[in-house]
């Protein structure tokens, strides 16, 4: 899953994963994890989530990242969002009042791209990546991130051999040995929601676990 991979699809727009409301568990545990407004939440891999938008409500600063220039100027467009926009060599910075949002290749940015986050949200963004690449992704979360740092996490489990990804399957197990020697991981909920889900029974699937974790950096 190259980064071409994913620019050739918002290019055609086959964005089955976007979803027009904001995602329910966002607004369920996002309370939860008591970040205090005018934190920076970091949004990797964030499309033109409206999750980000929502977090923005609330009153957070965001600071999303998408390799694809077509998901993040939609976002703003859609949004009705005025923003600024300064290209760069690797990455090109947008940002309106609330919303910064960068198109780059997440693994290009580090700390002295992101800047200092009190918060991450991650929906679809470690299942988006083969398995050979989310160690990798854990790692960089991990050094954007300071003690204390808190995020949440929703991912899928489903029997890969019945569907090629993306998104791909993580199992909680999976998910503890990327994240458990830098992170405490605490598993918020867990549901079926293959009935709910006809467009996943009809690529194979029997089951489709949703699960959201809670990470807070050691
Ligand atoms: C499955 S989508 C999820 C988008 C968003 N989190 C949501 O909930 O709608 C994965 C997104 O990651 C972006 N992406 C994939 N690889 C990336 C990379 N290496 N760096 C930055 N963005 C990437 C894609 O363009 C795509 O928008």
């Amino acid at each position: 899953m190259d980064p071409e991979f994913w620019r050739q699809r918002w290019k055609e727009n086959r964005i089955g994963f976007h979803q027009h409301e904001v995602n329910p568990y966002l607004i369920r545990y996002w309370p939860g994890l008591e970040l205090d407004p005018g934190s920076r939440i970091y949004v990797p891999l964030c499309g033109k989530s409206a999750d980000m938008y929502w977090l923005s409500e609330q009153g957070y600063r965001v600071i999303g990242v998408d390799i694809s220039a077509i998901a993040i100027r939609a976002f703003f467009s859609e949004n009705d969002l005025q923003a600024s926009r300064i290209p760069g060599e690797q990455a090109t910075h947008w940002s309106s009042e609330q919303i910064d949002l960068i198109c780059a290749d997440f693994f290009e940015l580090g700390r002295e791209d992101i800047g200092r986050i009190g918060g991450f949200y991650d929906r679809a963004a470690l299942i988006a990546l083969p398995a050979k690449r989310r160690q990798h992704y854990a790692s960089r979360l991990s050094e954007l991130t300071d003690t204390g740092t808190t995020g949440l996490l929703v991912s899928l489990d489903y029997g890969q051999e019945r569907m090629e990804g993306p998104p791909f399957s993580v199992s909680e197990d999976e998910l503890r040995q990327l994240f458990t020697d830098r992170f405490t991981i605490e598993r918020l909920h867990s549901e079926d929601v293959i009935e709910t889900r006809p467009r996943f029974r009809d690529r194979g699937l029997d089951r489709l676990i949703e699960n959201v974790f809670q990470l807070r950096r050691r």
